[in-house]
């Protein structure tokens, strides 16, 4: 399945140096300096053209470097990474670098942090590679429709000494929608998307397949799983079916190795989740990962195919830890709070209701009077109407407009400071809300101290839940936040936080 290159430490070298090497001097290399930092070259180049999802046919999508994903992109920490982009699309796009944090001119927003790159043009992306972990990239250019045509791919930064493991795989999961044909289906936008869950596909595909034969396993392998969630709306719960997966890291950023509730592995659209998975089934066996977070709609992602020779008896013992990176510790005493509220959607008026937290909608664009927020008790007249534009979704009572992204900041947050973000979710749907430039701490979880106070840049909010973020605002400039639900997006559930 992995059209993906292991990297340097494969089990074959792992073996091979375990017997060469008493030493276990395995790694000899050193985070770059600055002055010497390794410059690594990558060309993407976006284009429509043909892939196979799933056998037989081919779907006519949008690609960078003719697949979909496209390529892997790889470098190590504290190397600069320069990205020579060329738009042979027939429309504007952009390349943002999702997770990562980077100067703002590179953060790929059309309007915002750069002019679209138009049809024909190129555009060259160039930052340094601050944080190790499990990035990944896509347009932020009509995203819904752009990352809905296949346009995404992963970004690993590794470790300066990689985790020990027998294998490092990535698995990015998309989800297309089809036509019984085998096309993309052409209803991107459509209001039933907007105001519901989103373009909510039928073909799950990993790494850009249907992966019906299964991933080939060996009993004792210990593999780093690279779960990268680039559907446009779909969430997914994985079961690894007995096996005991230990998350590492979420969105790149390490987290004290712990197993995940119920087991069972969540990742909103955008998110990543990095794993240890010990194969820890028989020999000759299979066993289904299956998806289980809609419910009644349970389905197998793939199976895990264990070969016939164990590769060791038990998992090995070896340490689960990241190291840290070099992320500012936000002190929470001394930060500034701010609070969020997110409404709209479909039977979003009688959450936010019961909540307490009905509020009317002034529509933010360019030109727009934006930013006013009124407080009603009933959905506004304004509201009303914008909602029937296919303005569906509010940022305190706001709601933008996609096509300018050239928007008024929502909140200004003083840079170097630290700054609380206390989020309402007043709606019936879940939202994985995404903070570009930065990363954050998620604090609290309906006034529950989360257990990990984990680093993300994309966090799930549940319907009617609150929930608490916290970080320094270290990266100036202008800054999406948004739902990365790309339908929700569509529908103006975004804003910019500018750090002055
Ligand atoms: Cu993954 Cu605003 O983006
Ligand atoms: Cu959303």
């Amino acid at each position: 399945m992995s059209r993906y290159p292991a990297p340097a430490l494969t089990r074959r070298a792992l073996l091979a140096s375990a017997a060469a090497s008493a030493a276990g001097a395995m790694l000899p290399l050193l985070p770059a300096s600055p002055a010497t930092a390794a410059m690594r070259d990558v060309s993407l180049r976006a284009a429509a053209g043909r892939v196979r999802l799933a056998t037989p046919g081919e779907t006519a999508a949008w690609l960078y470097n003719g697949t979909a994903p496209g390529p892997e992109i790889r470098l190590r920490q504290g190397e600069r990474l320069r990205v020579t982009v060329d738009n042979a699309l027939a429309e504007e796009t952009t390349v943002h670098w999702h997770g990562l944090r980077l100067p703002n001119a590179m953060d790929g927003v059309p309007h915002l942090t750069q002019k679209p790159i138009g049809a024909g043009e190129r555009f060259v992306y160039e930052f340094d590679a601050i944080d190790a972990g499990t990035f990944w990239y896509h347009p932020h250019q009509k995203s819904s429709e752009q990352v809905g045509r296949g346009l995404y791919g992963p970004l690993i930064i590794e470790e300066p000494e990689p985790l020990r493991v027998d294998r490092d795989v990535t698995w990015m999961l998309g989800d297309w929608r089809l036509t019984k044909s085998g096309e993309i289906s052409e209803d991107f936008g459509n209001r039933h998307d907007i105001h519901h869950n989103g373009r909510v596909g039928n073909t799950v595909t990993i790494n850009g397949r249907r992966v019906p034969d299964g991933f080939a396993v060996r009993k004792g392998e210990r593999i780093r799983l690279r779960l990268i969630n680039a559907a446009n709306a779909r969430i997914f719960s994985l079961d690894f079916a007995g096996h005991e997966p230990i998350v590492i890291a979420l969105d790149g950023q390490p987290v004290t190795p712990h197993a995940p509730e119920k087991g069972l592995v969540v990742l909103g659209a955008a998110m990543r989740v990095d794993l240890i998975l010990d194969m820890t089934g028989t020999a000759g066996s299979r066993a289904a990962v299956t998806d289980r977070f809609y419910e009644g709609l349970e389905y197998k992602l793939v199976d895990l195919v264990y070969d016939g020779t164990p590769l060791r008896e038990r998992a090995p013992d070896w340490p689960l830890g990241l190291p840290a990176n070099p992320l500012p510790e936000p002190d929470l005493k001394a930060a500034s709070r701010n609070e969020v509220l997110f409404s709209g959607g479909m039977m979003g008026e009688m959450v936010a209701e019961e909540m307490g937290e009905t509020m009317g909608g002034e529509m933010m664009g360019p030109g727009a009077p934006g930013g006013r927020m009124s407080h009603a008790h009933s959905m506004t007249g304004g509201m009303m109407a914008m909602m029937n534009s296919g303005a569906a979704w509010f940022i305190n009572g706001v709601a933008a407009d996609e096509s300018g992204h050239d928007m008024k900041p929502m909140l200004t947050l003083e840079r170097n400071r630290s700054h609380v973000i206390a989020m309402t979710n007043a709606t019936a749907w879940h939202h994985p809300i995404h903070l570009h430039g930065h990363s954050f701490r998620v604090i609290s979880r309906n006034g529950q101290p989360t257990r990990h106070r984990e680093w993300q840049d994309t966090v799930l909010l549940s319907p009617r839940e609150k929930l608490e973020i916290a970080f320094v605002a270290d990266n100036p400039g202008d800054w999406m936040f948004h739902c990365h639900v790309l339908e929700h997006q569509a529908g103006g559930m975004m804003a910019v936080f500018r750090v002055a």
